[in-house]
């Protein structure tokens, strides 16, 4: 099949979270299933630095952009170069806040993608977007270039990562971006007297997938649905949850260049040169027969839960136990994790940054690996750290639920630990289950092994991508 990705970020080109992640593997999984796969990126400052040989493919002479293009595992990478809209320092905004352009820049972006097949002269099978940034491709196919035979039969699936970041911007942004006024009502992109571009996916995409099932159920919920659950109950024929993979390629404990020593689920001796690497990049003694360190590798946003954790320390802190924290985002939640690291420096190790390599060292030297989102579409953290021998210990919602089964003593059966409520007694009481079963060598052993060899592989679920592509596109 000839299939366009439409993405804000993918590794290793730009990455503010997970949707990276999942925009670099599965077009891979599907170029390595024999599918022709163009993804589309911004041409950001970052990608223009760190990449400055890139070719142009077409020069913008004519229009508003160029072309720029790489190849990479089979996938034609394609960046959208226009200095005004990308050529600064920021994806999204910094923490002062949001670029004020952002409804411009992507929906520039969108509408380039479209214009840039046909400079490309691709007609593809089936249209793939991502979040917010790249819903407006669904209104522009609908309403201003609906006739175009390149893309006219092509399916449209809209992809939701994270329903909480909606891309809602004041009502003249329509007109700034080349659409009718007439969008704005509630059938169409209205919401709360502004415009939502998120709304161009949920509508007028013919299939809206999650990146969990869990997801696809709660956000059809007013818990989790922030405002739109209406809507997707009323689209929940055209809604279904697809559970991200995770690149093993890029994510293996045995050959990862970042961590101390290589390990696997046949020979964890590295595993423990990890764990002292890790102590000490954290400023701790190492010690192997010390006490269990759980990992934490999050943004930090309200979303994560983080500072639940920070509650929780004055129950957790009389508990033998440490903890390392990677994390970068709001600064309220940095100031609450940095209070905590004083308060209790002999359980929390703390680095406010956004670090992939000690992110890795994080996963690789971790015995516990905690994440107590309040909700969480699918996460990927938690996978990976099953990868490299974490032991998890999650909020049972969206993909944490979907991809970790709650320890039982009994059978030896389960990769970690759940809690339901999200508050910090339920968050202690799962750790104190975990710790109950660090004492055993056994629980550990089996807790490890059943983690480690679970298959988290994207070729599975790029399997269930392409049955909804073909549905489509048939
Ligand atoms: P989200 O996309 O909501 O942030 P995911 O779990 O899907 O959550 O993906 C997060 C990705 O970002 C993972 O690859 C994780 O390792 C990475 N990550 C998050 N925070 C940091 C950080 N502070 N330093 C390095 N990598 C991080
Ligand atoms: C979003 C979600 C996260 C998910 C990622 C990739 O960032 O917050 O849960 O894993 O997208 O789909």
């Amino acid at each position: 099949m000839k299939i366009v990705f439409a993405s804000s970020e993918a590794a290793p080109y730009a990455k503010t979270g997970g949707l990276a992640d999942v925009a670099s593997a599965l077009p891979r999984a599907l170029a390595e299933a024999g599918h022709e796969v163009f993804l589309f990126l911004p041409f950001y400052r970052t990608v223009k630095e760190r990449f400055p040989e890139l070719p142009l493919r077409h020069a913008g002479r004519t229009g508003p952009f160029s072309i720029r293009e790489a190849r990479r595992h089979g996938v034609r990478v394609f960046f959208i170069e226009n200095d005004y809209y990308f050529n600064r320092g920021h994806l999204y905004g910094t923490v002062e806040g949001d670029d004020p352009e952002n409804g411009e820049r992507f929906g520039f972006f969108s509408r380039s993608i479209l214009d840039a097949l046909r400079v490309l002269d691709f007609s593809p099978d089936v249209i793939h977007a991502h979040d917010w940034q790249t819903a407006l491709i669904f209104a522009y196919r609908k309403f201003t270039n609906g006739g175009d035979p390149l893309f006219r039969s092509a399916g449209g699936v809209f992809t939701i990562h994270n329903l909480a970041y909606q891309g809602v911007f004041e009502p003249d942004i329509l007109g700034r971006v080349g659409l009718p006024q007439r969008l704005f009502r509630m059938d169409d992109l209205e919401f709360h007297g502004k415009v939502s571009f998120l709304k161009a996916g949920l509508l007028y995409a013919d299939a809206v997938t999650t990146v969990s099932p869990r997801y696809a159920r709660e956000i059809q919920t007013p818990e989790f649905g922030c405002g739109l659950d209406g809507l997707l109950r009323s689209r929940s024929g055209a809604v279904r949850g697809i559970i991200n993979g995770i690149d093993d390629a890029a994510w293996n404990p045995g050959a990862d260049p970042a961590i101390a020593a290589p390990f696997s689920a046949g020979d964890l001796t590295g595993k423990k040169a990890c764990k002292e690497d890790l102590l000490r990049a954290f400023g701790f003694a190492p010690a192997d027969s010390g006490p269990p360190v759980f990992g934490i590798v999050s943004r930090l946003a309200g979303q994560k839960g983080l500072d639940l954790f920070a509650d929780a320390l004055d129950l957790l802190a009389p508990l033998k136990f440490r903890s390392v924290i990677v994390g970068h985002g709001e600064p309220w939640i940095e100031r609450r994790l940095a209070e905590a690291a004083r308060r209790f420096p002999w359980n929390v190790g703390l680095r406010i940054a956004y670090d992939e390599r000690l992110a890795r060292k994080v996963f690789a030297g971790s015995d516990f690996f905690l994440v107590p989102s309040r909700y969480e579409p699918c996460g990927l953290t938690q996978m990976y750290a099953q990868r490299y021998g974490a032991v998890p210990v999650v909020r049972s919602v969206g993909g944490l639920d979907d991809t970790v089964d709650e320890y039982q003593p009994a059978s030896r059966k389960g990769t970690g630990f759940k809690f339901e409520a999200a508050g910090p007694g339920a968050l202690v009481e799962a750790v104190r289950r975990a710790l109950e079963a660090w004492k055993n060598p056994e629980d550990m052993a089996a807790l490890r092994r059943n983690g480690m060899s679970r298959d988290f592989s994207w070729a599975r679920s790029a399997e269930e991508y392409l049955r909804l592509y073909r549905e489509l596109a048939g």
